[in-house]
């Protein structure tokens, strides 16, 4: 073979390489994600579908100008009501722009998802029976003092969603929500309530639409908000945050045997320099790194309060150290 066959080779070798590389872009904890357009990713609070072997990333459209409410006296930031945004990955590093999944209402004002309302913390489960895609969120007027959980429904990941309605599930104050469907196909409602003094886990109906009517009440005068909850080994954790509002605080693991059951709050699972802050984040999700078995994604929010679009991503590997589970700062990272 002549050398100039050999270097074409060796050439062609390392440009398959350097795309291989540039496909598995890493994790950059605390900045802006693109998605596979170049711009900015746009979905806050948010969560995290797999379905089909695809992933969908569901968020909080935050765009516009950032201002306080002028007549509270804790800093209530926001902006307009943006609705929900949705996009796919294979990889959960190139994310694909699936467009608006829920869009707020524009005309009518009485409307929960009136642009003068607050949509948060969306969440999707798909339902096998009924083959629907459901999302519930935060919903609440511009004081949060609505304090309601609303639900939509779509047919496909991407959605579009119908909104359905929104609810005090089970007579309570709702707000900081998350979902968790289990292995049995139950899935749960886990919602800050009682004036986020304590939580909720309410098991819902066979379509995922409503309460079923069985609830407990966990962390009680905890005051946690932002939970996400996850399986680790036949055991049931949840991380939250503390009542801060957009500001960071420390995070804490909970955990149970059974869903329903006893929660009790165990520890801090961040470790190191700014741990006390969440490396200034707030929970929003956690997933299983379909690359690493044990471990975890855990997904925050840096918010912005003061320019809540600019808000950024804090994803980061969360592990089991001697079955105690663990969040590290990194600020560049692989998941595979
Ligand atoms: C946080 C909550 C956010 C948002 C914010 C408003 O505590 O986790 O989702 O509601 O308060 O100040």
């Amino acid at each position: 073979m002549s050398i100039g066959r050999i270097g074409l080779i060796i050439g062609m070798i390392f440009t398959l390489f350097s795309c291989v590389e540039t496909e598995n872009a890493k994790i950059q904890a605390g900045e802006i994600f693109k998605d596979t357009d170049g711009n900015p990713i746009n979905a806050h609070g948010g969560g995290i579908l797999l379905h089909e072997g695809t992933y969908y990333w569901y968020g909080e459209i935050k765009q516009g100008e950032t201002w306080r409410v002028p007549y509270l006296e804790w800093e209530c930031y926001r902006c307009k009501a943006g609705g929900v945004n949705c996009y796919s990955s294979k990889d959960l590093v190139n994310w694909k722009n699936e467009g608006v999944a829920l869009t707020a209402v524009k005309a009518d004002t009485t409307h929960d998802l009136h642009t003068s309302k607050v949509i948060e913390r969306p969440k999707v489960i798909y339902n096998d029976k009924t083959q629907k895609f459901v999302m519930w969120m935060h919903i609440d007027s511009e004081d949060y003092q609505y304090a309601r959980a609303g639900v939509a429904i779509s047919d496909n990941p991407q959605g579009p969603y119908t909104y359905i309605q929104s609810m005090r599930p089970n007579g309570a104050m709702s707000r900081d929500l998350t979902l968790f469907k289990d292995e049995d196909g139950k899935a749960y409602h886990f919602y800050s309530s009682e004036n986020n003094k304590t939580m909720h886990v309410s098991l819902l109906n066979d379509e995922y639409t409503a309460p079923s009517g069985t609830f407990k009440r966990i962390l009680e005068m905890e005051s946690r908000e932002a939970p996400a909850v996850w399986k680790h080994e036949g055991k049931y954790y949840m991380i939250s945050s503390g009542c801060t509002g957009w500001s960071p605080n420390p995070a804490q693991i909970s955990i149970c045997d059974s869903v329903m059951g006893n929660w009790k709050t165990v520890y801090d699972p961040c470790v190191g320099q700014n741990s006390k802050k969440t490396y200034f984040s707030q929970s929003t999700y956690v997933l299983p790194n379909p690359n690493r078995k044990g471990e975890y994604i855990y997904m925050g929010d840096r918010w912005n309060k003061t320019n809540l679009e600019d808000s950024r991503y804090v994803w980061l590997p969360l592990t089991f150290e001697n079955g105690k589970a663990k969040i590290e700062w990194q600020k560049e990272w692989s998941i595979d």
